[in-house]
């Protein structure tokens, strides 16, 4: 017979994840559900899959990229405290070291990944690779990408800006490994060219609209001329919000971090989905796929929308 310790450990090396050091933590993650049937052949690498304690694949047989989704939201479902400074979400996950590994993950797999101005401009410095986001397992990251095929080290980073704020001066644009795409109006272009003149330090796409591009848009222009089959769409709010709206989203990766921030009086803070209304007639069902369960009370939901 085990004792209590012996049964623990015999446990934890049977159904948790491994161990894995980031900041000097323990990364542990236990898959609670798992309803994404069995992939066609092992996806991920074995470190990988030890690490999510479990595979992770996608499969598309659409005539455009699968287009999954990736938020952290209080239990009381706020993605940005809009605090300056403290309003992205390492704020809303505590920084948590598995919430950042799975967003690393599903950078991993996308082939492009997309954001809104404002995210943008709220994250300066920062690149949308999986690597950046948790260095701990870049040799991995990259390794996985080659063993499964991808044309490119990281992901197509797209930034979306029909107005033409974007800093084009964010070292994202002078980076020599990441290729990077604003997408923008014929009135974003000519606000960028006006500040930076006819050059623009950076590739821009223009796409029809006046201030605003219609999502289906985005998606055909990435499909056809970047190849991307697998777009990973990380906000904000604004932008994803008119994906949801065109029912643009195929899967809501969504990890519920253990904090409740309140919405305070000016009611801005925003959940994923602000500012559409969408219930009772048009609420978009989820699917539920997978649970899973890190250390610190974060559940990572998996939702087929
Ligand atoms: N917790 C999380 O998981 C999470 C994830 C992502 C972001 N966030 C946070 O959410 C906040 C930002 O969210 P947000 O909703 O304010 O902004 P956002 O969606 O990131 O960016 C809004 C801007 O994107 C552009 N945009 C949006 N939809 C567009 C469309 N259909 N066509 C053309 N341009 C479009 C517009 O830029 P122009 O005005 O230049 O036209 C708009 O002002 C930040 O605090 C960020 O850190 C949190």
């Amino acid at each position: 017979m085990l004792s209590p310790f012996f049964r623990r450990v015999v446990f934890e090396r049977l159904y948790t994840s491994t161990v894995w050091s980031h900041s000097g933590e323990i990364l542990e993650i236990r898959t609670l559900h798992d309803g994404t049937g069995a992939a066609p052949s092992p996806y991920l690498t074995k470190i990988l899959r030890e690490a999510y304690d479990g595979e992770l694949f996608f499969s598309n047989s659409l005539n455009r990229p699968l287009i999954i989704a990736n938020f952290v939201q209080t239990l009381d479902g706020i993605v940005s405290l809009k605090i300056p400074g403290q309003s992205g979400g390492a704020e809303i996950s505590g920084r948590n070291d598995e919430d950042a590994f799975v967003m690393g993950l599903l950078r991993a797999c996308a082939d492009a990944v997309m954001i809104g101005e404002d995210t943008f401009r709220n994250a300066p410095g920062h690149v949308w690779t999986a690597g950046f986001v948790y260095p701990h397992f870049e040799k991995e990251f990259h390794a996985f990408r080659k063993h499964v095929g991808k044309h490119s080290r990281h992901p197509l980073n797209v930034v979306v800006s029909g107005r033409g704020h974007v800093d084009l001066d964010q070292p994202l644009f002078r980076h020599e490994e990441i290729r990077s795409l604003v997408l923008t109006t014929q009135q974003g272009a000519a606000r960028l060219r006006q500040r930076y003149g006819a050059t623009l330090p950076a590739t821009i796409r223009l796409l029809p609209g006046e201030g605003r591009i219609d999502p289906s848009n985005m998606v055909a222009l990435l499909y056809a001329e970047y190849r991307v089959n697998l777009l990973l769409h990380e906000g904000g709010p604004a932008l994803f919000s008119s994906f949801l709206k065109r029912s643009l989203v195929d899967e809501l990766f969504l990890t519920m971090s253990p904090q409740i921030v309140g919405r305070g009086r000016t009611r801005e803070r925003p959940a994923f989905s602000d500012p559409i209304e969408l219930a009772p007639e048009q609420a978009i069902w989820g699917a539920l796929q997978s649970v899973k369960w890190a250390k610190r009370g974060h559940l990572f939901l998996r939702y087929r929308v």
